[in-house]
């Protein structure tokens, strides 16, 4: 059965020093915790190695916030699959809604990302999401399902059943704007009914789905209470050991 995951993405934010203390304070909340669900952080590569040091991946996971579309080469400033996966991470957020829209991504180059993540071991958290435009004309279960299709279902139900899904309307990321606990579950099955098309009920059922988009302590429980939130993929609130302890508390 599909797992509950409370996952932070990080962004560019925390400096080395500031990264470790955060990584350390949040690994030792988590174990004494009575938790109902894994927990992961989402880093800059810069923190990896070090974050890596600190925590115990057996109680807060450990991720990239990106990976590159190639192996190795000449690609300078890039980090590849097998980089991350050398430092000990075993997730890597890819598709971010950022990374689309400021650097580009497309699904072609996507498609490329998973593949090299899942041939390293890693587990890639996989965002897709409307903007405000699509949600406001009416289109965004289409761009969802497209964005899926397009970058994801070229995968076996083998790979496929490796992935962890987020979704993250763009109108809600760090706007303060979180969708409803019923837009989010309509969202959810509207993606879980499209996986099931292709890779039928089981591997559906078994893919978890999080919700990311100015989830914090005060509004998570309502979303994870729907039947299809299996999570959250936080951002600003992942910044404070406290407010990332309520939203993982939440479940
Ligand atoms: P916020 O939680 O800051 O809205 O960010 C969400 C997000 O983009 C996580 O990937």
């Amino acid at each position: 059965m599909r797992k509950n995951i409370v996952a932070g993405n990080w962004k560019m934010n925390t400096t080395v020093p500031e990264g470790v203390a955060l990584a350390k304070e949040v690994n030792e909340a988590l174990k004494g915790a009575d938790k109902k669900c894994d927990v992961v952080i989402c880093v800059p590569f810069t923190h990896l190695v070090s974050v890596a040091d600190v925590i115990d991946q057996n109680v807060l996971g450990l991720g990239a916030e990106n990976c590159a579309d190639h192996k190795s080469g000449a690609y300078t400033g890039e980090v590849s699959a097998p980089m991350v996966a050398s430092t000990g991470a075993k997730y890597v957020i890819l598709g971010h809604s950022e990374r689309r829209q400021y650097y580009g991504e497309t699904a072609e180059t996507l498609r490329e990302k998973v593949a090299l993540a899942l041939e390293n071991g890693l587990t890639p958290i996989f965002c897709i999401g409307e903007v405000l435009e699509e949600r406001e004309n009416g289109t965004y279960n289409e761009v969802v399902k497209a964005q899926i299709v397009d970058a994801l279902f070229n995968l076996s139900a083998e790979d496929f059943g490796k992935l962890v899904l987020a979704y993250e309307p763009v109108w809600a990321i760090g706007t303060g704007k979180t969708a409803t606990a019923e837009q989010a579950e309509d969202m959810h099955a509207h993606i879980r009914a499209v996986i099931a098309e292709k890779y039928g009920k089981e591997v559906a059922d078994n893919t978890s789905i999080l919700y990311g988009g100015s989830c914090k302590p005060s509004n998570a429980a309502e979303l994870f209470a729907k039947p299809n939130v299996d999570g959250g993929l936080i951002g600003g609130a992942a910044l404070k050991c406290a407010d990332f302890m309520g939203i993982v508390n939440a479940f």
